[in-house]
């Protein structure tokens, strides 16, 4: 179901719509490009955490799909080799960019345990909250682009077991682009989720 959404998330946002039209198209300004696949979950480094658990951790991050948005290449292009899970240079845009043609965009982050670009600083009831609530380093709630609405009901062990994993993986160092606001201009590819209507 989850691997049915991001695709769709995939198709739906790089739909560049006919030029063949009379009245202005937003999407003429953009080039669409090709979507990628989903990626499965990178194997863990060795760790000292039990290996029941990060294996368990291994397998729902595989299940739910977190590396096709949190790894370069994965949404867009060809998965990049290294980088699973390291963060992604294809956005998600949160305003619509049929509306507005500099949509607001974030960043999936970096999810390897590097200290300067990654989660290697967050602890474990942190990454939980994240996962579970939408709750960031900053105590506040993100944008449901990162999709916790969908991981609110997984159980706090799973979730723990997530974020153990994530944890133990080889850290990468690779730093995300800082997240767009509405109205500026983004220089990396992202994609968009919307229901829309034709007017007539
Ligand atoms: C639809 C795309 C998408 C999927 C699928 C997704 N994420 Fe995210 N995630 C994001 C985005 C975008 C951000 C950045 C949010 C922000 O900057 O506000 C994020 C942020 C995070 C963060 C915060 C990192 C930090 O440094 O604060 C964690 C942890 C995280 N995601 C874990 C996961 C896990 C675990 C999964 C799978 C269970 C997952 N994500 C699936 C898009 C996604």
């Amino acid at each position: 179901m989850h691997t049915f959404l991001i695709r769709l998330i995939a198709i739906i946002g790089i739909l560049a719509l006919s030029s063949c039209t009379n009245y202005y198209n937003p999407l003429d300004d953009y080039d669409q490009l090709e979507p990628s696949t989903i990626l499965a979950a990178p194997p863990a480094a060795e760790t000292d955490y039990p290996a029941e658990q990060v294996s368990r951790g291994k397998y729902l991050v595989g299940l739910l799909g977190c590396g096709s948005c949190h790894t370069d290449g994965a949404l867009v292009g060809a998965p990049v080799p290294g980088r699973a899970l390291a963060g992604s240079y294809t956005g998600i845009a949160y305003s619509n960019p049929m509306a507005q043609s500099r949509p607001g965009v974030l960043y999936p982050s970096n999810l390897t345990p590097d200290n300067a670009t990654g989660i290697g600083t967050r602890s474990l009831p942190d990454l939980v909250r994240m996962i579970r609530l939408g709750v960031n380093e900053h105590g506040s709630q993100t944008i449901p682009v990162m999709p916790w609405p969908a991981y609110a009901n997984i159980e706090p062990d799973d979730a723990q077991a997530i974020a153990v994993y994530l944890k133990s993986l080889p850290p990468v160092n690779h730093k995300v682009l800082a997240n767009i606001t509405p109205g500026q201009r983004s220089t990396a590819p992202f994609v968009h989720f919307g229901v829309y209507q034709s007017k007539q």
